[in-house]
């Protein structure tokens, strides 16, 4: 039985994200979506909305659970039993933090692996923070978010 982890800001989830989960629900055979508690962040989504939107968009996997963390990745992984982590590559922008981190995480857990995932082409500009931008200002953001994030977000912002 091969658990994973997927850590994120989920802040809030997109459609990049989702494809992520997804594709990783048909490889592994538990996929655990971890919301970070991070203090020196300023979320727009309390941690609870975070989870409600990420519950209700992966509702449809049934080997997909929900939950938050705080402290390190690593300390998470092994208290749940989970074998790898799951990130997802955008540009190669992304690859010198995920790289960074990747070996950060294997010096502090040698037995938890890190596994990337080349996003979608049609998702690889796509981010929170661009979507939040482009909704403060009443941007179309159909199709980058679920319609139930998006209701809440232009809700958030207005
Ligand atoms: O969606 P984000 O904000 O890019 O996700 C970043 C995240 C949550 C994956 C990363 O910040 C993280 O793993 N934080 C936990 C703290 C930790 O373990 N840090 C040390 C190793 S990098």
């Amino acid at each position: 039985m091969i658990r994973v982890i997927y850590p994120g800001s989920f802040d809030p989830v997109t459609n990049g994200h989702l494809d992520i989960i997804e594709r990783s629900s048909k490889i592994f055979d538990e996929v655990i979506v971890a919301v970070l508690k991070n203090p020196s962040k300023d979320p727009l989504f309390t941690m609870e909305e975070r989870v409600e939107m990420l519950k209700e968009s992966t509702k449809g996997l049934k080997n997909v659970e929900v939950d938050c963390f705080s402290g390190l990745l690593m300390d998470y992984a092994k208290k749940k039993k989970a074998k790898a982590v799951i990130k997802g590559l955008r540009a190669v922008s992304d690859f010198e933090t995920e790289f960074q981190m990747a070996l950060m995480n294997k010096k502090l857990n040698n037995e938890i692996e890190t596994f990337f995932i080349m996003t979608n082409s049609k998702y690889s500009y796509l981010s929170s923070s661009l979507v939040k931008e482009v909704a403060k200002f009443k941007g179309c953001i159909k199709d980058l978010v679920p319609q139930k994030v998006e209701e809440k977000l232009f809700e958030k912002l207005k």
